[in-house]
């Protein structure tokens, strides 16, 4: 899809435009160093392949005072150097580039993470339109939300509520969101017609746009309990012939 399938490259797109900017985890393409200087900057990353799908090898890294750890999956491992941390985090890297990601504190419930999927679409008249938004709870010893990883889709309302006053306004923030997004990416890939937005929200419900899949999955959609988002994400898809 037009080169559109890296983290890096739709972080790179976003950051140029000065609003969007805001809601831009810093990205930078994986080495030593850089893992050094992002984990004295921001103390928790994410390490993930840069054209990585389904949550697969995606690692969160930790520094707390000398003491570094990751976790791998369900597993934790701690060090007391960089060079131990990383020799060890190589064990589990692929050949593959990797991206460096500021670590957002996602919300929690019930201690399980969770983070937000938005759906932005051409609608039938050709303009972007943001179509479904959906939770996704993690699973209760992962550091991922992903469906496929054990996640599971939840409506935003039972999500936020704990965190939200108003609602409605809350939710169209997202949308207009989604739709910014969309209209930018949209700049820089002439071709894409679709786009499925992780979305994390932080403790101050700062909402940060962790990735931007060109060929989302639908199937979360199919749980809510209003089945028009459903139908519309598959009217609007009809119409742009995927
Ligand atoms: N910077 C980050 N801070 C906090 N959590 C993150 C961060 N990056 C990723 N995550 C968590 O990991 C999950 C998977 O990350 P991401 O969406 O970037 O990769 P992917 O799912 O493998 O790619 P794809 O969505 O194309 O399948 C996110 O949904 C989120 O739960
Ligand atoms: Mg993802």
């Amino acid at each position: 899809m037009g080169g559109l399938a890296t983290k890096s490259n739709v972080s790179q797109s976003l950051t140029v435009n000065k609003t969007l900017r805001r809601n831009v985890p810093e990205t930078k393409l994986y080495s030593n160093s850089t893992l050094k200087t992002m984990l004295d900057k921001y103390k928790m990353v994410y390490v993930k392949p840069n054209d990585g799908t389904g949550g697969h090898g995606i690692m969160r890294v930790e520094k707390q005072g000398q003491r570094y750890q990751y976790q791998l999956k369900t597993f934790t491992q701690s060090y007391t150097s960089f060079d131990s941390l990383v020799r060890s985090m190589k064990k589990s890297m692929k050949r593959n580039p990797y991206v460096i990601q500021q670590g957002i504190h996602l919300l929690r419930r019930n201690g399980r993470l969770f983070d937000l999927r938005v759906m932005v679409q051409k609608n039938l008249k050709g303009n972007w339109e943001t179509t479904g938004m959906i939770g996704r709870l993690g699973h209760p010893r992962k550091i991922v939300t992903n469906l496929c990883k054990g996640g599971k889709p939840m409506s935003i309302e039972v999500l936020m509520k704990p965190h939200v006053i108003n609602m409605d306004s809350y939710k169209k923030n997202l949308e207009t969101l989604g739709y910014r997004t969309a209209r930018r990416l949209n700049q820089t890939f002439p071709r894409i017609k679709e786009l499925g937005l992780d979305i994390g929200i932080d403790r101050n419900l700062h909402p940060w746009i962790l990735e931007a899949n060109p060929r989302p999955a639908i199937y979360g959609f199919k749980s809510l309990k209003d089945k028009n988002v459903y139908r519309k994400i598959c009217r609007y898809q009809k119409g742009y012939g995927r």
